[in-house]
């Protein structure tokens, strides 16, 4: 589908209201927002990743001109606690003590003038060690496997027998498959700003969760949260990221309260490895156990997942993976491997974009097992029927997708023999895949201020990430309201405004329309009344249900208009003030409350009673191998998605298209590569850290199969974030198999291993 075929489906495509201020410079990063006066910090980080601070000396660094302050465990170690853990649980500390959890990690922070004096001190520190042999990764000596930690996160589903299921199955595969170790680069690098103004803390950060990284902050200081601020009104690039809250900012704070100034932190690139979070390379064991039709008769999943010393956090997509098909032996398991290094954290479709590289790559063995056709073995093996819980999906469009993406790909031309289609001396491949990603829904609240000339301005604490937010909010406000969307002013990325939970999950579209259209009704619902009260107007005795807002005037049933400044100016003589909140189905009813206290919560779509709700997709993707150099070259994909409501087609296009790319991106670049006797990364620059230039982009066709969902939200809103990575790492190495009948397990797929 064309981006013009999408908008004829889809309604009109919104440019991002944001993007003059974008493009002009005019928009505000953390790191731009002015203060005065600031002084600059720089981070000293350990080089071992394993041991003890035995000696500090600063003498050097104290005497570079212009330093102010030089924070250690010796002098501010007391002042402030360790950050809370994403999902609960330890982490690692940083300056709290001499403890050295990893390389990279925090030892001190030099505060100067300038930042290049700050700079030059920070090398100047001089740091002695007792070190240990670290532990880097899997198979390192002293690495510690162990079974993850229950809870009610932490479900491992299972059902039936899965491993008598599986020696009884007439057609079998049992592999094992891993992805390695990746980081986030956002291009915006990992910056904090401290301002005090008396016991007042404001943090310029750029953050995916303000509430959270106000209370995060203030109990790590000891202090009161509402003492505290943050504000993040643009992020260049989160995914996940910058979801929880990383040491660094505490320590910014002390620095900044201790000098009595305003103080700027701009993290290095390769600081950013290491002082935030990351995904953790995995390694997977899958059965699939099938009859001769192709139908599913046991499936399991047992996966293994690196963290640091102290953390549990894992991702655990077993979750996702056993509601993939149909089939009734279910086991999925996780173990967790500690090593020394820094903790893991969320990275766009955390659990899904590994471990569905691990199922949707068994599949692909299956069918070439089963001599299938691989979507014909997804089609046998669909269901509308959640495989674990036996609830209904709140909508499935899974091979609509496949078929979407198949017409336009020219699939039914495609010689199912491996190594078969050549092109001279490219060797052709096609490969395809499921992408699929859970529908959540979170708790928000919003302010909402509508003039009588027909200006509205919208205020809550959500996070412009890159995605287009700031328009799908306006979007929804404009709609809404009847107005067009250059009289909505959208107000976010600052705590001082109504919370919206962490945006992650996919969930921020459908959080913040939800919570926009239900604070617009409360404007509809007090202009409506008043209008019904108003004994000499048009409206006296009408039923307000009906009363609408449309095209700038408030509508009757049977047409009659009063232009909208003659209503809103009935309400309290002016401008109208309204705020709303709304508590998804399946989330507490005290989510506001605990919005307010920067707790995250989240009605998810495996955790819901009533129906399992996903997006999906299919990736079918081409690859060309030359015979001789083995180089891997990818010149098409086409991808089709089905979502549910898409708000806005424009930004939907470019999160489906961008998704796609980072999943190509996952399958043939992306790889932290880790020094196993140190324990430290060492590709940890964008120079050196692969992703795909313009030149390793193909001609990607998205497709947006049309889906209306009345289950998954009022709205009917998928979210769309994160499902175009999922899959395309095994739908690439699927289509390398096609070409070569070389089959890669361990990602990414780079020319060595097919040599
Ligand atoms: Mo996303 S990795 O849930 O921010």
């Amino acid at each position: 589908m064309s981006l013009d075929e999408a908008h004829r489906l889809y309604g009109k495509p919104t440019p991002r209201i944001d993007g003059a201020a974008k493009v002009t410079g005019a928009a505000r990063y953390a790191s731009d927002e002015p203060v005065e006066n600031p002084a600059f910090a720089w981070l000293v980080t350990s080089s071992i990743a394993r041991g003890r601070i035995v000696a500090m000396r600063l003498q050097a660094a104290q005497a570079v001109p212009g330093v102010l302050d030089i924070l250690t465990h010796e002098n501010v170690g007391g002042h402030a606690g360790p950050p809370p853990q994403m999902g609960g649980g330890p982490t690692t500390t940083t300056l709290e003590t001499d403890r050295i959890w990893h390389d990279g990690q925090i030892v001190a922070v030099v505060v100067a003038e300038s930042f290049e004096a700050a700079r030059e001190a920070a090398h100047k520190v001089e740091v002695d060690y007792a070190a240990e042999a670290p532990s880097a990764t899997f198979d390192s000596p002293g690495a510690e496997t162990l079974p993850r930690p229950g809870g009610e996160q932490h479900k491992d589903p299972t059902k039936g027998d899965a491993a008598a299921a599986f020696a009884a199955a007439p057609v079998k595969i049992d592999a094992r498959y891993s992805t390695p170790t990746q980081h986030h680069n956002p291009i915006e690098l990992f910056t904090t700003t401290c301002v005090w103004d008396g016991p007042h803390l404001t943090i310029y950060e750029p953050s995916q969760s303000m509430y959270g990284l106000k209370a995060g902050v203030a109990r790590q200081l000891g202090i009161d949260p509402d003492k505290v601020r943050t504000v993040s009104r643009y992020v260049g690039g989160a995914f996940g990221s910058r979801g929880g809250t990383t040491s660094r900012t505490a320590w910014i704070a002390i620095a900044a309260r201790r000098l009595g100034r305003p103080v700027k932190l701009m993290a290095t690139r390769d600081q950013g490895f290491t002082i935030a979070t990351y995904r953790a390379e995995t390694r997977h064991h899958v059965q699939l156990g099938a009859g001769r039709d192709g139908r599913l008769v046991a499936f399991s999943h047992e996966g293994w997942e690196v963290t640091s010393r102290p953390s549990t956090y894992n991702v655990g997509g077993g979750d996702t993976t056993a509601r993939m098909y149909a089939c009734p032996n279910i086991a999925t398991r996780v173990n967790i491997v500690h090593a020394d290094r820094n903790t893991p954290g969320f990275m766009r479709a955390p659990p899904d974009t590994p471990y569905m590289f691990a199922l949707e790559s068994a599949m692909d063995e299956l069918a070439y097992a089963l001599a299938m056709d691989p979507i014909e073995l997804r089609r046998v093996n669909d269901t509308q029927v959640d495989p674990v819980d036996g609830r209904p999906f709140s909508s499935r469009s899974l091979m609509k997708c496949f078929d979407a993406a198949a017409e336009k790909f020219g699939w039914s031309r495609r010689n199912p023999r491996p190594g078969s289609m050549t092109d001279g001396d490219w060797r052709i491949g096609w490969g395809c895949a499921t992408a699929c990603y859970p529908s959540n829904i979170g708790p928000a609240a919003a302010r909402l201020s509508l003039t009588p000339q027909g200006m509205a301005t919208i205020q809550l604490a959500g996070h412009e990430i890159g995605n287009g937010a700031y328009t799908v909010v306006a979007i929804t406000t404009a709609r809404s309201l009847g107005l067009p969307i250059e009289n909505v002013r959208v107000l976010m990325g600052d705590s001082d405004l109504p919370p919206v939970t962490v945006a992650g999950g996919s969930n921020n579209a459908a959080t913040t329309s939800h919570v926009a259209a239900k604070v617009c009704e409360a404007a509809r619902e007090r202009i409506a009344a008043a209008a019904v009260a108003d004994r000499s107007g048009p409206w006296a005795g009408a039923d307000p249900a009906r009363l609408r807002l449309e095209d700038g005037a408030l509508v009757g049933p049977s047409g009659a208009r009063e232009p909208l400044a003659r209503a809103v100016g009935r309400v309290s003589g002016g401008a109208l003030e309204v705020h709303a909140e709304n508590v998804p189905q399946g989330v507490p009813d005290t989510a506001i409350a605990g919005l307010y206290k920067g707790a995250a919560q989240m009605s998810r779509g495996t955790g819901r009673k009533d129906v399992t709700a996903f997006a999906f997709g299919a990736h079918l993707v081409e690859v060309r191998i030359h015979r001789r150099t083995c180089e891997v070259r990818s010149p098409r994909v086409v991808s089709a998605f089905s979502a549910g409501t898409i708000i806005n087609p424009l930004t939907a296009y470019s999160q489906f298209m961008g998704g796609t790319i980072w999943g190509l991106s996952s399958a043939l670049h992306e790889h932290t590569e880790i020094d196993l006797r140190t324990a430290r990364y060492t590709n940890d620059n964008l120079a050196d850290y692969l992703v795909p230039v313009n030149a390793d982009v193909p001609d990607i066709q998205i497709i947006m199969v049309p889906e209306a969902d009345d289950r998954v939200n009022p709205l009917g809103i998928k979210g769309i974030g994160e499902i175009g990575i999922v899959g395309m790492n095994a739908a690439v190495a699927n289509a390398v198999f096609h070409a070569t009948g070389k089959r890669i397990r361990e990602l990414p797929v780079r020319v060595e291993k097919l040599l």
